[in-house]
């Protein structure tokens, strides 16, 4: 569903992603770890189109969308929720979340999708009178995720939804993410919480000095001893108890 193919991104003159090669398959989650400052954000950005990719191409169901404004890429289905949590804290969850649904005009569509995000987070409907500024940092997260299916997207890429989160809301969110791809929306995955990533991809990569330096399934990745000593502390990975949960 997208095919990214020696993608080369940076700022100014600071090159951050150097040939960045990366394949998301529908109907799965993939996902991409690394370290701080890896360039995860970067390579969300020149996918969304939020920053001009310097070279290379991003295909995006058998299109080529490297280059287009952000606003052409999420109508051709593409959605990404970036990783501040922003919102407008004097406006009401509710409007809020159906920013999410600008590109569109159908009306029940858009009130189906209410619908489904509700169903996914319904501590947003009981507060959905109630002003932004008032969420905690994981129902934050919820809305951000449920503005981004507001558009109904086929790919929603999701920037470290999780981080900063209290053990509970990050067990919501990672539930969360399960369910959208149960129902059929394709997921990419940016996460600093390698196990709890893995544990729910299908696929992984590891991006590192600006190219992707480790790939493969996810159950590959989180035996692997590489992997486990640089982002899972050395530990040998509870995959059962975790997993179970989801
Ligand atoms: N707008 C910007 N202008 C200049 N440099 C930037 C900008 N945004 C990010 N950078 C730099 O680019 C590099 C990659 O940043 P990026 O945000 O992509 O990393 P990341 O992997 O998402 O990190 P984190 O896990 O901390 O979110 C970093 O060195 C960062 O300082
Ligand atoms: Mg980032």
């Amino acid at each position: 569903m997208l095919k990214i193919k020696d993608l080369h991104a940076g700022y100014g003159r600071i090159q951050i992603l150097a040939g960045v090669n990366l394949e998301a398959e529908e109907g799965q989650v993939t996902a991409v770890l690394g370290g701080n400052g890896t360039g995860k954000s970067t390579l969300l950005k020149a996918i969304s189109g939020l920053i001009v990719p310097w070279n290379g191409s991003v295909e995006f169901d058998g299109e080529p969308v490297e280059g287009l404004r952000p606003d052409r890429i999420v109508r051709r289905g593409l959605v990404q929720v970036t990783q501040g949590k922003e919102v407008y804290p004097a406006m009401s969850v509710e409007e809020n979340i159906k920013l999410g649904a600008y590109v569109r005009s159908d009306r029940q569509g858009i009130a189906d999708d209410f619908e489904r995000v509700y169903s996914y987070f319904p501590i947003l409907k009981e507060h959905r009178k109630s002003h932004a500024g008032i969420l905690s940092g994981g129902q934050l997260q919820m809305l951000c995720i449920g503005r981004g299916l507001m558009a109904n997207p086929k790919m929603i890429m999701l920037d470290e939804p999780s981080s900063a989160l209290a053990p509970q809301a990050v067990m919501d969110i990672f539930r969360s993410i399960n369910r959208i791809r149960r129902d059929g929306t394709t997921v990419l995955l940016v996460e600093q919480n390698v196990r709890m990533a893995l544990l729910l991809a299908n696929y992984g990569y590891v991006i590192k000095d600006g190219v992707i330096h480790m790939e493969g399934l996810a159950r590959d990745l989180i035996n692997d001893d590489n992997v486990r000593l640089s982002y899972l502390g050395g530990t040998v990975a509870d995959t059962t108890g975790a997993a179970a949960t989801l």
